[in-house]
């Protein structure tokens, strides 16, 4: 199955071909935006998806183990206790666009792996990520993720949060089964960083004196270090020399700071039901990211105390004018330009890999990762 050359078809001749049925509607709208906004762009890629001979597609060349890794999801999502099942099931059949799987494929392919270890690693670490989220809806008070109402809109936090420590529990056991010291070694100390991002990210709530370096530091830590965990272990799996495990170590490192710094503008710039998530979230809950630090530091002194304000306060009725703020200092485009910083980074890390489809595929990601709308 393409998942990218699915992106040309209607959503209807989707379905009849996906297993994972509501994984649809966010792994369509990401294709179908995606290809959008490299047409608007006018990327050479565009020609690919238009036309099926070429399709060049992140999923293209893993298609197969794309397809066995989401098998795989769900039957080690299994519980005795039917409501873990039932949030783990609903959180995770609602989709989500798998990106940090398809870098373990990608990392570990690229670097010639060709045994099927890679399947369960790449299990592991979205069970990670599922994880995180059922843990920052909560604690982000977001009642909209990949289309659907959060489980905590559903059930309530607790529930949410005891189904998320059941999920990176699960990792943990499938992370035993991989044998690796060094594998768990990077994935116990990735999940470790990642919750001190989110305390340190709840900890500048509010407070509108956060500096770049800090958020910088904060969005390293609760979403680069998973993406360089992903690449990394693969590049291990794979047993790939010194050159290649630093490359694809800093690939996923850059890779995420790219993706974060989107994430960040697409929750002012975006479109919700692109998403599946909320335009607007970070603001209601005072969080001081880039496009606001910019915003700030490029305002007049009266505007610069309205954001202050705004951040301090949290909640949206000041979104309208802090979003014409943002749009007046150049902030999207500031924040923009350093996502594409940290993605040429990832990209020039590719150096040294040998050529093969799945390097192309990481190459054409890092371009995916500051194009994408969803
Ligand atoms: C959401 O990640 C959390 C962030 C790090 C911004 P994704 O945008 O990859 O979420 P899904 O898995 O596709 O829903
Ligand atoms: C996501 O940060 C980081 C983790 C899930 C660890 P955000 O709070 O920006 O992610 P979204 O926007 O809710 O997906
Ligand atoms: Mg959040
Ligand atoms: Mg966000």
């Amino acid at each position: 199955m393409s998942w990218a050359r699915d992106c040309t078809k209607r959503r209807p001749a989707i379905q009849a071909k996906l297993t994972l049925t509501s994984a649809i509607p966010s792994i369509a709208a990401f294709c179908l935006y995606y290809q959008h906004t490299r047409q608007r762009h006018n990327y050479d890629i565009s020609k690919g998806f238009k036309s099926r001979m070429t399709a060049p597609s992140i999923y293209d060349t893993v298609a197969d183990d794309f397809s066995r890794v989401n098998d795989l999801i769900v039957q080690r999502l299994s519980s005795d206790v039917p409501l873990v099942e039932k949030i783990a099931q609903y959180i995770i059949e609602s989709g989500g666009k798998r990106l940090r799987p398809l870098l373990v494929l990608l990392s570990s392919r690229a670097a010639g792996y060709s045994k099927d270890e890679h399947l369960k690693l790449a299990v592991v670490i979205e069970f990670l990520h599922t994880a995180t989220l059922l843990h920052d809806d909560v604690v982000d008070t977001s009642d909209m993720r990949r289309g659907r109402s959060t489980a905590n809109a559903n059930w309530g936090n607790a529930p949410s949060v005891l189904v998320g420590d059941f999920l990176y529990a699960r990792a943990f056991e499938m992370m035993v089964e991989l044998k690796s010291l060094p594998i768990m070694e990077i994935l116990s100390h990735a999940t470790a960083v990642i919750a001190q991002g989110e305390v340190m990210q709840l900890m500048n709530v509010k407070n509108p004196d956060i500096t770049e370096d800090q958020y910088m530091t904060v969005i390293h830590n609760k979403t680069a270090m998973l993406f360089e965990a992903a690449s990394h272990s693969g590049a291990l799996l794979a047993n790939a020399d010194d050159a290649q495990e630093q490359a694809l170590k800093n690939y996923g490192k850059h890779l995420g700071l790219a993706f974060q710094l989107v994430d960040d503008v697409l929750d002012y710039r975006g479109d919700a039901e692109a998403m599946g998530k909320n335009v607007g979230d970070d603001l209601a809950e005072g969080k001081t990211t880039l496009p606001l630090i910019h915003a700030m530091a490029h305002s007049s002194k009266e505007n610069r105390q309205l954001i202050r304000q705004a951040i301090r306060k949290g909640g949206l009725d000041n979104l309208p004018k802090v979003l014409e703020l943002i749009e007046a200092s150049g902030a999207v485009e500031y924040t923009m330009e350093r996502a594409r910083a940290e993605a040429a980074k990832a990209s020039d890390t590719l150096s040294a890999l040998a050529a093969s489809p799945h390097k192309d595929a990481l190459e054409l990601l890092t371009q995916v990762a500051v194009a994408r709308v969803s």
